[in-house]
């Protein structure tokens, strides 16, 4: 296992205010950067922000401001919402930043010098808004941009082009030797049959017609295309090309790093083709997984302003609390699959397994221990009822299957496995009936039964930490755990928790009125 983990999300555009849908991104890889913390690697985790180019420019020109200060304004949300969400990211890149801005013209120059660029001219169908050029045989009859299907214009101008050809061959052979490089591997596929195959087109890596991006030092009348200066800031960020590089030869440069960059379907190309070629041309190693995660629909297809289905994270951070929402999100939508966000989904999730599952179990834990223990978690004595041995193998064997999936970054899989325990652990309060065990006076039982329901409650926050944030700590208190026990490689052995006061508090989570918030909820999609 490598020592460092580094990984990214997609630096989103600051054109207006993020949604559900980039929370759902950044979320997922926010819990991928603390599993990691949590089983001991040095993780690097960077977001950030892609500022340039001629869609921002317009809407800064609407909203009555220079770009630059309409990004600074948009921006402010941005960091505001991951705060909110608790995201730990270690740095946010701003594609304005000066310092990504001398490693964006450092690697222009450094790929010309070298002949992988060249000056040329270029006509095609643009599409303005993915700020993507187009071949006739890839806009169809009807003239659609293949990734957003809006119209295209046919436009024409000076470009500089990055030399695909010379990289195919060696990217289709990355592609065959390194089997987890796309996940899903359909995403892989799709990138062969539809892109490579069909005849890769050189790639226009720069603009005449757009101001707003990093000049080109060479020709100032070209700025660097928007795509080739948004995914250098997986590597200006780390201080690739600058005299401060000592983070990229520890999280990009190195063979103790396992690095994962994470995106949305909608850009896979990007990272996945011409990305990697960037780094050949430059003599970098690659990265090691590409996660490419499905897109969060809402009932009537994607999310989009002028639809009125657009969901702001905040509102529900602020009703619900940043645990529902991040349960939500990791719990509903597979990693990997096309999801859809329904109140009623919801406000269901948040009742069964949060209210209903985690925190009754807590709740009926703490008290009947206050009862029948004087409060102090009985100690740990092995297997005493007929029912003990089979929740012990199976705590043990989910915290197995969750590094499992965990490691395969497989999170919602390992969240399910998690919550396995916390059901279980209801059946086994229904199996072994501790109110009988104590008018019985089976004391030795009883004090069994709760020693295992303590440890199995313990088990299930442990693992959930990287998705809940908050309920995991306020069950610790309640149970008394200290930080020396709060530490995942103790649970490869069963029985950790023995001889802790309990205490009560309050409940992790307060049961919903499933009409009145479903309502709730469906009017905040107004
Ligand atoms: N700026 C580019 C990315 C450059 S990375 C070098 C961009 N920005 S974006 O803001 O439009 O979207 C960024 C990412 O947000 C998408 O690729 C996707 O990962 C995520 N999502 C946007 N809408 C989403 C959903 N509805 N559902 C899930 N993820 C979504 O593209």
């Amino acid at each position: 296992m490598k020592k460092r983990f580094y990984i990214t999300t997609p630096i989103y555009y600051p054109s207006a205010k993020l949604h559900i849908g980039h929370a759902y991104c950044t979320t997922l890889s926010d819990i991928l950067a603390r599993y990691n913390r949590m089983i001991g690697k040095e993780v690097y985790f960077l977001t950030g922000s892609d500022e340039h180019g001629q869609k921002i420019a317009e809407n800064a020109a609407k909203a009555g401001k220079t770009p630059q200060q309409f990004v600074d304004d948009i921006v402010k949300t941005f960091k505001d919402l991951w705060e909110k969400l608790e995201i730990t990211n270690d740095d946010f890149i701003r594609t304005t930043d000066l310092k990504h801005v001398a490693t964006v013209q450092k690697i222009f120059t450094k790929l010309l010098a070298q002949g992988d660029i060249y000056l040329g001219s270029y006509e095609g169908w643009y599409c303005t808004p993915c700020e993507s050029f187009w071949t006739t045989t890839q806009v169809g009859e009807a003239k659609l941009c293949p990734d957003c299907n809006r119209s295209v214009q046919l436009a024409s101008e000076e470009s500089y082009f990055f030399k695909t050809d010379k990289y195919v061959e060696g990217l289709l052979k990355k592609y065959e030797d390194t089997p987890n490089f796309i996940t899903p591997e359909s995403r892989k596929n799709e990138m062969v049959n539809t892109f490579i195959k069909p005849g890769l087109s050189e790639l226009a890596v720069s603009r005449t017609s757009i101001d707003w991006g990093v000049p080109v030092k060479e020709n100032t009348r070209h700025t660097v295309y928007v795509w080739v200066d948004a995914l250098i800031n997986y590597i200006s960020a780390l201080g690739y090309l600058s005299e401060d590089d000592e983070l990229f030869h520890k999280f990009w440069q190195s063979d103790d790093v396992e690095i994962v960059q994470v995106l949305g379907a909608d850009i896979t190309r990007f990272h996945t083709i011409y990305w990697p070629m960037i780094l050949k041309a430059l003599g970098l190693r690659q990265a090691d997984r590409y996660f490419v995660h499905g897109l969060l629909m809402m009932k009537d297809g994607k999310m989009s302003k002028s639809k009125g289905n657009v969901v702001d994270p905040l509102p529900l951070i602020d009703r619900y609390g940043v645990d529902a929402v991040r349960y939500y999100l990791a719990r509903e939508v597979v990693f990997g699959s096309d999801g859809q966000f329904t109140p009623e989904q919801f406000v269901e999730r948040f009742n069964v397994d949060l209210v209903n599952d985690l925190g009754n179990l807590l709740n009926r834990t703490v008290s009947m221990i206050e009862k029948y223990c004087d409060g102090v978690i009985p100690l740990y004595k092995g297997q005493v009822t007929e029912f003990d041995k089979e929740i012990e193998d199976l705590a043990l064997q989910v915290v197995k299957e969750y590094r499992g999936y965990f490691d395969d970054l497989k999170v919602t899989e390992a969240i399910t496995t998690a919550f396995k325990i916390i059901s279980a652990s209801n059946k086994y309060i229904d199996n072994t009936r501790p109110w009988e065990l104590n008018a019985n006076g089976k004391k030795e039982e009883l004090d069994s039964v709760m020693n295992h329901l303590a440890n199995n409650l313990f088990v299930g926050a442990m693992l959930l930490q990287p998705v809940l944030v908050n309920a995991p700590k306020e069950l610790f208190k309640q149970l008394g755990v200290t930080k020396e026990k709060q530490n995942i490689n103790l649970l490869s052995k069963y029985g950790v928790l023995g001889g802790e006061k309990v205490s009560k508090g309050n409940p992790l989570f307060p049961r919903l009125k499933v009409n009145d918030e479903v309502e709730y909820i469906k009017n905040l999609m107004k």
